[in-house]
């Protein structure tokens, strides 16, 4: 059956969904993005992406489409239209269509691409085995903190993951992983400490990561934000990532590196369900 998509104040059938070839997103990747999970049929932290989403535009000198209520209302409604249940709601904001020039048009509308997609997030297999991960370099720009729409790098690292017989890739840049294709990536020391990286552009601010950390203080766990080497990620007891559409992932293996028992270790799993907790509490 085929999706209700919305384009830009119009919901109507995915094969009826038609964009400019002169909007620059797709000419220039001059476009955001955000990707809000939904559990029973409601939104997981959805303000906060929202507030996220506001950032990348001013960043960017980009007009916003509509208000959060305006936003939300329309994800609302995707939701109700394709009975969405447990998935991910997209939404996509570019510059506009204009004449293709590098510089950015004196006049030009915003365009609001917003669908739903359904996964399994809970229950995915992946969550219960755990993933693989492969190291590659960081090839991506120096502005990893905007979610923009220029996902090239990502794209290319988690084909050659796939090729390697990987689930994933973890990003290496001046001798410390920055994060993961699409995630925020985790460690758990020998003595229980739980590393991720601290926030600069070097990385995208994760909103499951922030989620994680205010759960992780809750719970009593140490976490410490600095960056970690691949060295100190083989050496790890235990490894996890975080992302709106996996919430939170144990990673089982990097590169030729077995974590502990290549089995998802208990501080993902506790870290995992303390996330999922808080994400069914949170959602509207
Ligand atoms: N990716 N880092 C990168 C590079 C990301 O693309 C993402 C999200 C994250 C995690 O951010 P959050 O917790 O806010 O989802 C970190 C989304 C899910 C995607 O591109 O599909």
């Amino acid at each position: 059956m085929s999706r209700t998509v919305y384009v830009n104040g119009d919901y109507v059938a995915e094969q009826d969904a038609k964009i400019s070839i002169f909007d620059r997103g797709f000419l220039f990747a001059d476009g955001v993005y955000e990707v809000s999970s939904v559990l029973g049929g409601k939104l997981v932290d959805n303000a906060a992406h929202l507030a996220r989403l506001d950032r990348s535009l001013n960043e960017l000198n980009m007009a916003a489409p509509a208000d959060h209520a305006g936003i939300t209302g329309i994800q609302k409604e995707l939701i109700r239209r394709n009975g969405l249940t447990e998935g991910v709601v997209y939404l996509q904001v570019t510059r506009g269509a204009a004449d293709r020039d590098f510089n950015f048009p004196e006049v030009a509308e915003p365009s609001l691409v917003m669908f739903t997609q359904e996964k399994n997030i809970l229950e995915a297999p992946t969550a219960a085995r755990g993933i693989t991960v492969i190291t590659l370099p960081d090839i991506r720009w120096q502005r990893r903190d905007i979610k923009t729409v220029g996902l090239l790098p990502a794209s290319l690292a988690k084909q050659t993951a796939k090729e390697r017989g990987a689930d994933d890739a973890w990003m290496i840049e001046d001798g410390h992983i920055t994060e993961g294709t699409s995630n925020n990536a985790f460690i758990v020391t020998d003595n229980g400490d739980i590393i991720t990286r601290q926030l600069s552009n070097s990385i995208l601010h994760g909103i499951t990561r922030k989620a994680v950390l205010k759960v992780v203080a809750e719970a009593g766990l140490t976490l410490v934000e600095r960056a970690f080497t691949p060295d100190e990620a083989y050496a790890a007891r235990e490894a996890f990532s975080t992302s709106a559409s996996s919430f939170v992932m144990p990673v089982v293996k990097i590169d030729d590196h077995i974590l502990g028992n290549g089995v998802p270790g208990p501080v993902a799993q506790k870290v995992r369900a303390l996330y999922v907790e808080e994400a069914l509490k949170s959602a509207v």
